[in-house]
């Protein structure tokens, strides 16, 4: 079993992501290792609780067996009432100041247990085992955990690392494949952002990788949980070079408020906005034709997306102002001038943008979108 151990750097005490397959086998030894527990208490959602059960250890010497507690982690329950219930579980459970907290699934359940081990007396102990693919490559690096509130997304949330993350691609046998393609969306971006032999690589292997051949998860989920672990270790708190990992998000997440959240996946949302802003990197003369060219091809291949919507592009552009991630309504583009390179633009002109929402839905939705789920 080949592990690879990626160090980030984070403001209150660095931690490791082990990736590999079966790195869960490795999971009591690494957790004794960051020190004396009082208790462990897992929280996960029955529907990965199904999937992933057997990988996870669940009795640790000196500490005893863990407790389990189980959510629903639809979207719609990324809020408030599940933090305060599994809290309470957690009380109920008797955990105290020394217990760790592992959080065992995708996005959802990292970003509510994240949140829970953050505010629990104050913080405890938290360690990801993340299972989506978006999870491992993403959501479960970089400390940020939070949940949703009615007015949006993302709104409730702390700042808080993880003590250790263990990203085992053997748990994502059972993931859906339309989450796993919605991951991919999320890899791509890597190879644009920063790195074009990723990138290469992923032109060449696309197919292997939709069929999770192991050879090919093991080359690529370490590598962009190294290059998400090299940006947050630079950037915690996204003051600047953080932004970069927002390519294509600020059309995929316009694409998703006006859909609200009940269209795309997330990875699908960015799948459309990368190949947004490859032409809108090509319209403002900042991304070449033919790395355009790439851009959108290569997004193509991860299968088919629910359609673009039908919406005006003035529907669109009140949605990328009103983004959170917006500075005071100022539209801002994270593009690439190579593959393998972005940086974000705060002057991109209007009409560049309006003219890419006009005619880039139809010149792209050929083949790329389709009802099926
Ligand atoms: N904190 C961050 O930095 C960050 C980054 C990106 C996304 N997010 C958040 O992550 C969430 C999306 O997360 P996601 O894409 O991982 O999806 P998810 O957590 O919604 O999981 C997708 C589905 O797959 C199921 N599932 C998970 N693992 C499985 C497995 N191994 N086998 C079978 N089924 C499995 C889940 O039960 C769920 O139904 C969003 O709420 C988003 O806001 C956070
Ligand atoms: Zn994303």
């Amino acid at each position: 079993m080949r592990i690879q151990r990626i160090q980030v750097k984070s403001s209150s005490e660095n931690y490791s992501v082990l990736c590999g397959s079966g790195v869960l086998r490795v999971a009591a030894q690494e957790i004794h290792r960051l020190g004396k527990f009082s208790s462990v208490q897992i929280v996960s959602s029955p529907k990965v609780w199904r999937a992933v059960e057997k990988s996870i250890p669940r009795n640790f010497a000196k500490i005893g067996p863990a407790k389990i507690h189980l959510f629903d982690d639809a979207e719609s329950k990324k809020n408030l009432q599940t933090v305060e219930s599994l809290t309470r579980a957690l009380t109920r459970a008797g955990a105290d100041r020394h217990a760790l907290l592992i959080a065992a699934g995708g996005g959802v359940v990292g970003d509510v247990a994240g949140f829970v081990a953050a505010g629990y007396l104050r913080g405890i102990a938290l360690a990801h085992i993340p299972t989506t693919l978006v999870a491992q490559v993403d959501s479960a690096i970089g400390g940020k955990t939070g949940v949703n509130l009615p007015e949006g997304k993302n709104l409730f949330g702390a700042f808080y690392p993880p003590r250790l993350v263990l990203a085992d691609s053997q748990v994502l046998r059972t993931l859906p494949p339309r989450e796993l393609r919605s991951g991919l969306a999320e890899v791509i971006k890597y190879g644009v952002i920063a790195d074009a032999k990723l990138f290469a690589y992923l032109e060449s292997n696309m197919e292997r990788i939709l069929q999770r051949d192991p050879a090919a998860l093991a080359r690529i989920i370490p590598r962009c949980a190294e290059l998400k672990a090299q940006v947050v270790s630079r950037d915690e708190r996204e003051s600047g070079q953080r932004e970069i990992l927002n390519f294509g998000h600020t059309f995929g997440h316009a694409l998703e408020s006006i859909t609200n959240y009940r269209v795309f996946r997330h990875g699908e949302a960015v799948a459309w906005g990368m190949m947004a802003a490859a032409l809108l990197g090509h319209e403002a003369g900042i991304t070449s034709a033919s790395d355009a060219a790439r851009i959108i091809s290569l997004t193509r291949r991860i299968g088919p997306l629910p359609p673009w919507p039908s919406s005006t592009p003035q529907k669109l552009i009140v949605a990328m102002r009103a983004d959170k991630k917006s500075r005071s309504g100022k539209l801002r583009f994270v593009l690439s001038p190579a593959i393998g390179k972005a940086q974000s633009y705060d002057a991109i002109s209007l009409d560049d943008v309006e003219h890419v929402l006009h005619y880039g839905p139809q010149l792209l939705s050929n083949e790329t979108s389709s009802s099926k789920k």
